[in-house]
C-alpha cells in the first residue's frame, strides 16, 4: 500500500476531556492513495490486507462538510479573532438552536477547533494554554454536577469533600490561568430552569 498520509490513531477519549479535545483539534482528514491494478497485484496477502483495512478505515471516517451553518467566520458567531480583544473584559454568549440531529454539536465543535488553531498560531508566550473548553450538560444537572463536568474536562481531581463553590472556584482559577476564552456548552437544554438546581446551574454561566 502506498498511503498519501498515515491515518491518525483512533481517538478514544471523548472531546469532553482536554486530551480528547486536543485529539479532535489535531485530527486531519485522512488520505489513502488508490493503487493501480499493477500495484495491487504486486501486494502479498498481508500487504493487501493492510491496504484494504486502511481504505475501509478511511471511508468510515466521515468528513465534516463546510456548510454555511458551521462556517467559523459567520457574522453572528462570537468574535474569535482580533475583535475578541475589544471585548476581553466582558463575556459574550451565543445560543445555537435547531432540531435534533441538524448539526449543532458539529458546528460548535468546528467553531472551537477553528478558534483553538487560530489562538495557538497567534500565541507568542509559552507555557500551558487551553483556549477552548467543551463540556456537555448531563440531564437534570445541578450546579455541582456542572462544575464537575468542567473539572473533568480539565482533569482536576475531585475529592468527595469538595463542595460546589470549591469546585467552581478551582475551575475558574484554572481557566483563567490557562487563558481559556471560549467555553462550549453542549446539550444545554438539559438545564431545567423550572427546577432550583437547573436555574442555579444556569446562573453559573453568568
Ligand atoms: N457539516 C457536517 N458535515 C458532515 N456531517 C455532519 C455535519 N453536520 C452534522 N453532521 C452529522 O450529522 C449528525 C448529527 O450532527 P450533530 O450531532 O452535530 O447534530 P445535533 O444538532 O447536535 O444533534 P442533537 O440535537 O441530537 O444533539 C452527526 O452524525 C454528524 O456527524
Ligand atoms: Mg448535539
Amino acid at each position: 500500500m502506498t498511503g498519501g498520509g498515515a491515518l491518525d490513531a483512533p481517538v478514544h477519549e471523548p472531546p469532553t476531556t482536554k486530551e480528547g479535545w486536543a485529539a479532535f483539534v489535531g485530527q486531519q482528514p485522512s488520505r489513502v492513495e488508490l493503487l493501480p491494478p499493477a500495484g495491487l497485484a504486486a501486494l502479498d496477502a498481508a500487504g493487501r490486507d493492510a491496504y484494504e483495512q486502511a481504505r475501509l478505515a478511511h471511508h468510515a471516517r466521515l468528513i465534516v462538510v463546510a456548510t454555511p451553518d458551521g462556517r467559523p467566520d459567520r457574522q453572528d458567531w462570537p468574535p474569535v479573532d482580533g475583535a475578541q480583544q475589544r471585548h476581553r473584559h466582558r463575556s459574550r454568549g451565543l445560543v445555537v438552536t435547531g432540531d435534533s440531529g441538524t448539526g449543532k454539536s458539529t458546528a460548535i465543535k468546528q467553531l472551537g477547533k477553528h478558534h483553538e488553531l487560530l489562538a495557538r498560531r497567534r500565541r507568542a508566550a509559552g507555557g500551558p494554554f487551553l483556549p477552548v473548553v467543551y463540556v456537555t450538560v448531563p440531564p437534570a444537572a445541578t450546579p455541582k454536577v456542572l462544575a464537575a463536568e468542567f473539572a473533568r474536562f480539565l482533569g482536576l481531581p475531585l475529592p468527595p469533600n469538595l463542595n460546589q463553590v470549591n469546585i467552581t472556584n478551582a475551575v475558574c482559577d484554572v481557566l483563567c490561568r490557562l487563558g481559556t476564552d471560549l467555553v462550549l456548552v453542549d446539550e444545554i437544554h438539559n438545564l431545567n430552569l423550572a427546577t432550583r438546581g437547573g436555574a442555579e446551574s444556569s446562573d453559573q454561566f453568568a
